[in-house]
C-alpha cells in the first residue's frame, strides 16, 4: 500500500496565510485541479480535524471513498460507516488497518501535526508538495513539530503554469538514511 502526504505551501513552507483558514484564496487553479484529481481517485482520505473543519464545505461524502479523521475525541462527532470515521487511534494502526482491508493508495492530506505524526511513525512513502510563489509572514508551518531526519528523493519537478506554481513530488528514502546516521 502506498502512502502519500499531499501539501500545499507558500515558498516559506507555510500551510495558511496568517490565520485564515481559507488556502483556496491562494492556491492556483492548477494545483486545486492537481488536489481534486488526486482526491477523486483516492478511496482512503486521512486528515487532522482543523482541516476538517476549515474544507468540510468542500468534503462530498460518497460510499467507497474513506475519510478518516484525526482528534483526541472521537467521541463529540458522529461516524458514517465506510465514509467518515473521528478517529484518535495511532497512525500505524489506521495504516495497518487500512491494508488489512486492501486499500492500496492512502493520501495525508494535513495539516502539519497530522504530517508530522505520520512521518516520524515512518509510514509516508511519497510526498507531494507544491510550491506557491508567495511568501507568508505568519501562518501554519508545513512542519513546526519534532521530527527525525527525513531524507528525500526528487523523482518530479512539474511547472504548473506561468506564475511558477511547482510541483515537486519525493520519495522516502529509507535505506540511504540508515548508512547516513
Ligand atoms: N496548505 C495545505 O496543504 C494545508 C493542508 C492541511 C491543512 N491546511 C490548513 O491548515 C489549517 C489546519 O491545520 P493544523 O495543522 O492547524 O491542524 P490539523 O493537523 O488539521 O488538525 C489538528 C488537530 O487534529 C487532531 N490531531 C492531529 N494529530 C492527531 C493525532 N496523532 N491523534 C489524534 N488527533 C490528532 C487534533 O484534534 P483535536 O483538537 O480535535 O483533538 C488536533 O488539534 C487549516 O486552516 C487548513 O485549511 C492547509
Amino acid at each position: 500500500m502506498k502512502v502519500t502526504l499531499v501539501l500545499v505551501t507558500s515558498v516559506n513552507g507555510k500551510l495558511t496565510e496568517g490565520d485564515n483558514t481559507n488556502i483556496y484564496k491562494w492556491t492556483s487553479k492548477e494545483d486545486q485541479q492537481y488536489f481534486f484529481s488526486l482526491i477523486e481517485k483516492s478511496r482512503a482520505i486521512i486528515m487532522g480535524r482543523k482541516t476538517y473543519e476549515a474544507a468540510k464545505h468542500k468534503i462530498k461524502l460518497v460510499p467507497g471513498k474513506l475519510r478518516i479523521i484525526l482528534t483526541k475525541n472521537p467521541i463529540k462527532y458522529t461516524n458514517i460507516t465506510g465514509q467518515l470515521e473521528f478517529s484518535s487511534e495511532q497512525p500505524k494502526k489506521i495504516i495497518d488497518r487500512l491494508r488489512k482491508e486492501n486499500y492500496r493508495e492512502v493520501l495525508i492530506v494535513g495539516g502539519n501535526s497530522v504530517a508530522a505524526s505520520f512521518l516520524n511513525a515512518k509510514l509516508i512513502d511519497t510526498i507531494s508538495l507544491t510550491l506557491e510563489p508567495y511568501l507568508f509572514g505568519r501562518g501554519i508551518h508545513f512542519l513546526d513539530k519534532e521530527i527525525s531526519a527525513v531524507k528525500l528523493i526528487l523523482f518530479r519537478v512539474k511547472k504548473l503554469n506561468n506564475r511558477g506554481t511547482l510541483l515537486l513530488q519525493y520519495k522516502i528514502n529509507r535505506l540511504e538514511l540508515k548508512s547516513f546516521f
